[in-house]
């Protein structure tokens, strides 16, 4: 299936232009020359799964790599050739912990405000701001390795809009906390767009935190292989998704492609199949199925069934869950309610 990828933003301006950007690490191409816009006032999301090139790209864009070939301009600014004035008009939050533990939010903040060259009468108006924003005021005095995880990451956005930038790259700035603290994120992410006017590129590999951005490109093996917003994404896709459990799944799915002409993919143990008209096919599939099915149910379709359906993945696996359930220790490490 051929998906287009519609690379605008609806009469705005941009505020980032990429064109076929493109990194290399010795031999390993991580992005293979991706190029896109984004809008002022656009929360923009990269969305694909571990490995996938989103780091990089984000670290690209932000001037701490390199582009092996290609351009890309933030705020105007040259990624490669004006660093300093395309580091000044952003703000960035990490994907991995990078506060220090053993001062207070508050010294975090003055710290971060002192490398940015920010004037202290501005600091000390700004400080109290962006605690308040992320609700973190009333700790602002206490040592950050008492936080919790989600106190830390809220600390961390904080801190990236200290220096009133235009424009914020989170990397995967979910990941690894609780959900009721990812919707809290959420909120301010939506705040800021609306309140401070900031456009905001974001990573996930959350394909329903994804719902979230005004538009979302998809990236696999460095890169994009759709871009759209959410709702046109999915009805791309057209149509419904059933899912099915059956006796034995690798039998119902030959079935299915023989009588039906449809692949259906199995997903945690149930099988999934995107059809047109859900209502009309499931009894024609019930009763030409030989393979006995337990349960069947009808849906729509999500971001995950668009990945689903452009690579024939999942955009998780058991080695992610992994690697995130360590993480998730890493950061509750202190293990504080948010
Ligand atoms: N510093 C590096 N040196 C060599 N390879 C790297 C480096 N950083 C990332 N990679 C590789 O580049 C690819 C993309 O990584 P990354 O941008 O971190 O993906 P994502 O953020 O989507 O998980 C992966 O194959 C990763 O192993
Ligand atoms: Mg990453």
């Amino acid at each position: 299936m051929k998906y287009k990828i519609t690379n605008y933003w609806q009469g705005s301006k941009t505020i980032i232009e990429v064109d076929e950007l493109k990194k290399e690490y010795n031999g390993l191409t991580a992005v293979k020359g991706v190029s896109f816009d984004v809008g002022r006032g656009e929360i923009f999301g990269f969305l694909g799964p571990n490995g996938a090139g989103k780091t990089t790209t984000i670290s690209m864009l932000c001037t701490l790599l390199r582009p092996t070939a290609g351009h890309a301009t933030v705020n105007g600014f040259d990624v490669a050739r004006d660093k300093l004035a395309v580091r000044r008009s952003i703000g960035l939050v990490f994907q991995d912990p990078s506060l220090d533990e053993r001062l207070t939010a508050v010294e975090n903040l003055r710290f971060h405000a002192m490398i940015y060259g920010v004037p202290k009468a501005d600091r000390d108006k700004r400080i109290p701001v962006v605690l308040e924003l992320v609700e973190l005021e009333g700790r602002q005095n206490d040592l950050v390795r008492t936080f919790s995880g989600g106190m830390k990451r809220r600390l961390e956005l904080a801190r990236g809009l200290l220096h009133q930038p235009k424009m914020l790259f989170l990397d995967e700035p979910t990941l690894g906390l609780d959900p009721q603290t990812r919707h809290h994120i959420w909120e301010y992410v939506h705040q800021l767009k609306i309140e401070e006017g900031l456009s905001i590129f974001l990573t996930t590999h959350y394909m329903d935190e994804a719902e979230n951005c005004d538009r979302v490109a998809i990236i696999d093996h460095g890169q994009l292989i759709a871009m759209d917003t959410p709702e046109n994404l999915k009805e791309e896709i057209g149509g419904e998704v059933i899912m099915l459990s059956t006796r034995d799944n690798r039998a119902a799915a030959d079935e299915i492609q023989n009588k039906f002409a449809l692949k259906a993919v199995e997903v945690n143990g149930e099988l999934s199949l995107q059809v047109a008209d859900g209502n009309h096919f499931m009894p024609r599939l019930i009763k030409g199925l030989e393979t006995e099915v337990a349960s069947i149910s009808l849906r729509k379709p999500t971001l995950e069934d668009v990945f689903l359906k452009l690579t024939g993945r999942r955009i998780r696996d058991e080695k992610i869950e992994g690697i995130e359930q360590e993480r998730t220790r890493r950061r509750q490490r202190g293990g504080r309610k948010v």
